[in-house]
């Protein structure tokens, strides 16, 4: 192979023994900067959100729409989390209070907050024996089944793609492990699989998860019965991805001792898990340390949900459980937290995506140009020319998955598969794509109509 000029040039130089000396002494100062800013050795990340990320992991908060105007609350929401619930605000008698007529004006206060914040958002929760509207309350048998079904339709149609997670399912078992009865219940045992797979086909691009509190304990009836039905759902194909464990370990309840044998056991089934509403009376620091490093030692536990800001705003305030005091002060449980998320071993850390696809071909050319980039997820910018009337098919390489898009019409055929259709808004465009792992860029492909 011919060599270019100027790289024997750099061989002559390099004889030189002055230049060998300095490269020497350039090199040692290099690997000292390299020491002193490398990934995970340096300084501690000083928010919940971001001590968290250094594993993957998200920090989330549940909202109340009633406070978003306190800027002390907001505030610290908007500092330390990257990930939030709406408390109440998507639950089904907020969001269908009359049946088929929708109401999505508080869940959507919370979520344009949310991502304008640059947090995420969980969905919760679309069934579920409480919280139901009147109307539902009253109803059974099949009127009820197909209302269930068209409410979960709708709510997913409407944050189509724009959610990290769904609770799909919430609280359907008793204590014993047994199902929980209920007006949904009476529709029949399949009532939860039916709700999944509803689910799936509304919106392929969000991870739907079952969710529930008091199933710390593996020892526990309740937590073999949900284990159970994981299990059996994964084994007949039934669409579940997460399964929530709510973690209230408030009102009598603490951490279990094999807390972290819960976690691993309904990972080790094929789905992610969550803790997705903890509090812990009196915010005990061992507790939360616990709780904390539990989900830290299972690959698959994926972030932490507290259920509030300061104690002041917990639905068991007098309990004072959560990680800010009501003057919005941290508590000492916060450092624990922080401490114990900023040891938690980094996961590997992908650099950048790989090099973009060039696509074409079809009257059209799709391209594709780097966005923002978070340790979980990145975006991406699609810019199409060649014709205002495209249709651009992206696929992303398995695991990850296309988690939002804006500025298009978007079918989903799969959660790696998007197609992409002008809104009349032009034909620039971009999705966000969790990772999962495989930091492959899409292909794409573009086709003129
Ligand atoms: C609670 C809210 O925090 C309260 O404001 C509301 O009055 C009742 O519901 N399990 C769940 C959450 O899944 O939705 C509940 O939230 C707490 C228990």
């Amino acid at each position: 192979m011919a060599r270019s000029s100027s790289d024997l040039h750099g061989r002559r130089w390099w004889r030189s023994s002055t230049a060998r000396i300095l490269l020497g002494v350039a090199s040692v100062i290099v690997t000292a900067a390299v020491l002193v800013t490398a990934p995970g050795a340096d300084a501690a990340a000083s928010t919940l959100g971001a001590a968290a990320a250094q594993s993957g992991r998200y920090f989330g908060t549940a909202i109340a729409g009633g406070r978003l105007g306190n800027s002390a609350y907001t505030t610290i929401a908007a500092r330390e989390f990257d990930m939030v619930t709406a408390e109440n605000e998507m639950k089904p008698d907020a969001t269908e209070p009359n049946q088929n007529q929708f109401n999505f004006s508080a869940g959507d206060q919370i979520y344009n907050w949310a991502v304008s914040h640059g947090l995420r958002v969980r969905g919760h929760t679309l069934a579920w024996h409480a919280q139901q509207p009147g109307w539902m309350q009253n109803m059974n048998g099949s009127a009820l089944r197909s209302a269930m079904i068209n409410h979960i339709q709708k709510v997913m149609a409407h944050y189509q793609g724009k959610l990290a997670h769904w609770d799909v399912v919430n609280e359907a078992f008793n204590e014993d492990g047994s199902r929980r009865s209920s007006n949904l219940q009476g529709t029949g045992n399949d009532w939860i699989e039916v709700a999944f797979r509803t689910a799936r086909a509304a919106d392929p691009s969000v991870k739907l998860c079952y969710n529930d509190y008091n199933i710390d304990n593996w020892n526990y009836g309740k937590t073999q019965g949900v284990y159970n039905m994981v299990r059996d759902f994964k084994a007949r194909g039934v669409p579940i991805d997460c399964v929530g464990l709510q973690a209230h370990f408030t009102g009598g309840s603490s951490v279990p001792s094999n807390f972290q044998t819960t976690i691993s056991s309904f990972a080790a089934l094929g789905v992610d898990v969550a803790l997705t509403e903890v509090d812990v009376t009196n915010a005990s620091t061992a507790q939360y340390t616990a709780l904390t490093q539990a989900c830290l030692n299972v690959a698959r536990c994926v972030g932490i949900t507290v259920w509030g800001v300061r104690d002041s705003d917990s639905w068991r305030s007098s309990e004072s459980p959560l990680l800010f005091d009501g003057n919005g002060n941290k508590k000492a449980a916060y450092n624990s937290v922080l401490n114990a998320l900023n040891a938690g071993s980094p996961t590997t850390t992908p650099t950048t995506p790989t090099t973009p696809t060039t696509p074409g071909g079809g009257g059209c050319t799709a391209t594709l140009s780097a966005g923002q980039t978070w340790s979980d997820r990145y975006n991406l910018n699609v810019s199409v020319s060649g014709s205002s009337a495209w249709t651009v098919t992206m696929t992303v390489p398995s695991p990850a998955r296309i988690s939002a898009a804006w500025n298009i019409n978007g079918t989903w055929p799969s959660s790696q598969v998007l197609v992409a259709k002008p809104n009349g808004n032009g034909s620039n465009w971009g999705v966000t794509i969790q990772h999962n792992g495989n930091w492959n860029w899409p292909s794409v492909s573009c086709s003129a109509s």
